[in-house]
């Protein structure tokens, strides 16, 4: 192989899952299942149990998997107590990792992974509940109740978040982003968890390990910035002037492009129809419209496409929730995937450790500190 085939791990086959299939016919698929479908019929919880459990749950399964989440959700007074040394200053994505981290000390995995289907749950229902609880102390000085009769984490989020009743678009549509935002194969943060777990480490040091990997601009991050994006223009005629300026300058553009899609990308179809949905008279909706002209600019002159995080970030937006919990929601979702895969790696696991080409000096002879002069 040579050097340029190996740059970034480009078209390189990594390993094996029966986990998801990407970009074969262009298409989406979690184990089998077309992303389409999930993210218009499926809660976010079901995909989860698909994901972990290789199928779709029955009732039964479903209602059992949903009470077990509710009932993990609250964190213990000394997680709240570290929750609320945080400043308001940090990235919410930094509280993620060390709310994690924190629950691996308190409620550690065992070495032989016998619980690992409970620190799983554990993880997905308390990462809503650890956000929740430092926004609203470390903005408000509130330290809120994280107890609630709603049954999903897209339900739960948004009641955490405003204070209030959910509004039902808004939690059919944070719903619909979960599930498209909850696997995509060997992604960047998910080969990351796959190589922690591959050395037989803990689930919740795989789990931050993919936290801290998501959080780059090249990645999640992606999201928050392209929202930093559309709100830098007024109006669409600006934003086409705008971008055609960056490309001048080779500025990559937050949200387009991706390492396998060629043409497009699947799941932009479903949450561009929610953000559009979610535009119609909001007092803000010039924003679906600027970010239209940023996708037809972004083909005419590069043929590029928009990815999930694009239209993702209009459609928090018009949910109300603010720019930086962009990439923590991408986190309260892909954790369903990145557990899917350190279970996957597991079962049947080989120490993750490729090679290197070395392109360094020659062969070089030592010589003592003490005779190299000054
Ligand atoms: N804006 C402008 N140009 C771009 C963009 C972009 N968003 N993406 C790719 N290109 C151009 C590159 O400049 C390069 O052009 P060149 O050949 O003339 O130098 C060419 O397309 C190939 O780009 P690479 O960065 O080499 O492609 P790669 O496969 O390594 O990167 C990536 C894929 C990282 C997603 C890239 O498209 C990018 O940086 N996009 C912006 C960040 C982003 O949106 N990330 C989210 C990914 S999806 C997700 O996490 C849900």
């Amino acid at each position: 192989m040579n050097q340029t085939n190996t740059q970034g791990l480009d078209g390189v086959i990594a390993g094996e899952t029966a986990i998801a299939s990407v970009g074969k016919g262009h298409g989406l698929k979690y184990r089998g299942y077309d992303i389409y479908d999930l993210a218009k019929g499926a809660s976010y919880e079901e995909v989860a149990y698909l994901l972990h459990f290789g199928k779709l749950p029955y009732k039964v399964n479903y209602q059992f998997y949903i009470s077990t989440l509710k009932d993990k959700r609250l964190i213990c007074e000394g997680l709240r107590h570290i929750l609320e040394q945080i400043p308001a200053t940090a990235h919410p994505m930094d509280v993620l990792k060390t709310g994690i981290s924190f629950l691996g000390c308190v409620e550690p995995e065992k070495s032989d992974f016998s619980n690992q289907n409970e620190c799983i749950e554990r993880i997905l229902a308390a990462l809503p509940a650890i956000l929740m609880y430092w926004y609203h102390y470390a903005n408000h000085g509130h330290q809120i109740s994280l107890d609630s009769n709603q049954k999903t984490i897209a339900a739960y989020f948004l009641e955490k978040l405003h204070r209030c009743e959910p509004n039902l678009e808004h939690v059919e549509a944070l719903n619909s982003s979960l599930i498209l935002y909850a696997e995509h194969e060997f992604n960047a943060s998910t080969f990351a968890s796959r190589v922690t777990a591959s050395t037989l480490s803990d689930i919740y040091s795989a789990i931050t390990t993919g936290i801290g990997v998501l959080g780059g601009p090249l990645h999640g991050g992606a999201n928050e910035a392209a929202m930093d994006l559309i709100t830098s223009y007024n109006t669409p005629e600006e934003a086409k002037e705008g971008i055609v300026k960056k490309l001048e300058a080779n500025d990559k553009i937050m949200g387009f492009g991706h390492r396998v899609y060629k043409k497009c990308d699947p799941r932009n179809v479903v949450i561009k129809e929610i953000a559009k949905a979610l535009s119609v008279g909001h007092k803000e909706e010039k924003l679906y419209y600027i970010s239209e002209a940023i996708e037809k600019t972004m083909w005419d002159e590069k043929k590029l496409f928009p990815n999930l995080d694009f239209y993702s970030a209009s459609a928090y937006h018009y949910m109300g929730i603010p720019t930086s919990f962009f990439t923590p929601i991408f986190v309260i979702s892909r954790v369903a995937g990145w557990a899917a895969h350190v279970k996957e790696q597991r079962a049947n696991n080989r120490l993750i450790r490729p090679n290197a080409s070395y392109t360094g000096p020659e062969e070089k002879s030592f010589t003592p500190l003490s005779e190299r002069g000054e």
